[in-house]
């Protein structure tokens, strides 16, 4: 098969290792890609976002299978436009048409879409500057801290968590003032659930098949201990030690049926990943927001944990005969260290020369932010390069990627130590 693969990021990189190790495969493109995943894949510098070109590629390269990394043309209708082009034979897609994408696009659309189907979510209600005040009655019902989500996509940023009652009351006002721009005009507004987060992932087939696969957990925050500002993602681990059977049949039963189920009641052909993020409260899953694509920085664990012919799985999602199928699962640990710029995740500077990927011999790298110049490979974001290793449990896999990382340098780099750690009090039996 003619694979191509859209996307740029650590993600990326990611699925372009695990799909080149297919036997199913012919040819791997990626667009745009990045160094990393020019060693093992033909990159073609095209926008995500330029669907006519995207599509003349899929012509020209004759592709059999397009899978979609990001969720921004998920949202835009990357699918619809691929699946509804005429004149040439149409590839599979994997990645959810613009219905389906809303779950991502709209919070507002994923809550109520699991009011619908009684998943267990957070108490909330959805205002706009007309309602500000019904908004602000609403809140006062709201113990602290109050969680404010702009409606619409806002790279991540769009999550407001404020203790004080008065402080979160102006910080509505500016959103419906438009602090996320169109994206904030309508606020949710929910409860706050307190337990530890988890990441989810499920790909299924818009005909009620579907295979889980590994679950993970990232880690946002810029400083050890879960402290400083949130960026994209500094690390992750998987398995989850909390995540034990008896969990994730709660989970399954819970939340993942009745979402591929509420799929097929109202006719939204979803043939893609599902990104469940989750809430542990006292051993019950919680929906905190669902994601239409993989998780960044999870996917570079749980790739490393894959054993089964990923491509086989996704032609089969996409051509709606996943049923029957299985993931198999490497039983060990995989963690993932991501090396950032100095200063991220504020101001950073970019262009810095990475030395010493070739020494690392025990992990796998997979590029993210980075770029060709004058035959060196240098830093091109915030999030740089992340390392993945596998190892028997959090502290061996966890050694063996901060050993390899130590290995990586430019100048101002920077990465989290403690990885995993809060979790082995859950290994401890
Ligand atoms: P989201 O963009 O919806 O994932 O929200 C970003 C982050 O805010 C999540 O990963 C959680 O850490 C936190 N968060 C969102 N909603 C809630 C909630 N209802 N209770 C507690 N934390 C939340
Ligand atoms: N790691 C969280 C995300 O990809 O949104």
């Amino acid at each position: 098969m003619n694979i191509l693969l859209i996307g740029s990021g650590g993600r990326e990189s990611a699925l372009a290792w695990k799909i080149s190790q297919s036997p199913l495969l012919n040819k791997l493109y990626v667009a745009p890609g990045n160094p990393g995943t020019a060693e093992i894949a033909e990159n073609i510098n095209i926008s995500v976002s330029d669907f006519n070109g995207i599509e003349k590629i899929v012509i020209d390269k004759e592709i059999d299978l397009v899978v979609v990394g990001p969720e921004n043309p998920l949202i835009d209708g990357i699918s619809d436009h691929l699946l509804n082009a005429k004149g040439h034979k149409i590839p599979l897609v994997l990645g959810p048409k613009a219905d389906g994408a809303r779950l991502e696009g709209s919070k507002d659309f994923a809550k109520q879409f699991m009011e619908r189907y009684n998943i267990p979510t957070a108490k909330y209600k959805t205002f706009t500057g007309d309602t500000y005040n019904q908004a602000v009655e609403f809140l006062k019902t709201l113990k602290a801290p109050y969680v404010l989500k702009a409606d619409g996509p806002a790279a991540g940023k769009g999550v407001i968590i404020e203790q004080d009652f008065d402080k979160a009351c102006a910080e509505l006002k500016e959103m419906f003032d438009g602090k996320f721009g169109k994206s904030s005009a309508s606020v949710v507004i929910e409860e706050f659930l307190s337990g530890i987060e988890l990441s989810v992932f499920v790909l299924t087939d818009g005909r009620g098949g579907y295979v889980i696969l590994p679950e993970a957990k990232d880690y946002k925050r810029i400083g050890e201990n879960d402290q400083g500002l949130n960026t994209g993602g500094m690390g992750s681990v998987s398995p989850v030690p909390f995540a034990d059977n008896i969990f994730m049949d709660k989970v399954e039963n819970q939340i993942i049926r009745p979402t591929i189920n509420g799929f097929l009641r109202e006719n939204i052909d979803y043939k893609g990943f599902i990104f469940f993020g989750l809430i542990n409260v006292n051993n019950n899953p919680f929906v905190i927001e669902y994601n239409v694509r993989m998780g960044d920085p999870e996917t570079e664990s749980v790739m490393m944990r894959i054993n089964s012919d990923l491509v086989e799985l996704m032609r089969s999602a996409a051509a709606g005969s996943l049923s029957g199928k299985k993931c198999l699962i490497d039983s060990r640990t995989a963690a993932t260290v991501m090396l950032v710029a100095g200063g991220y995740p504020e101001k950073y500077e970019k262009g810095k020369i990475i030395s010493g990927i070739e020494n690392v011999k025990n992990s796998q790298v997979f590029h993210a932010g980075t770029a060709s110049k004058n035959n060196n490979i240098v830093s091109d974001g915030g999030r740089v390069i992340c390392v993945t290793a596998l190892g028997s449990d959090i502290n061996s896999a966890l050694n063996t990627a901060l050993d390899d990382a130590n290995k990586i340098n430019f100048d101002g780099a920077y990465h989290r130590r403690d990885i995993g750690k809060d979790l082995l009090k859950f290994t401890i039996k």
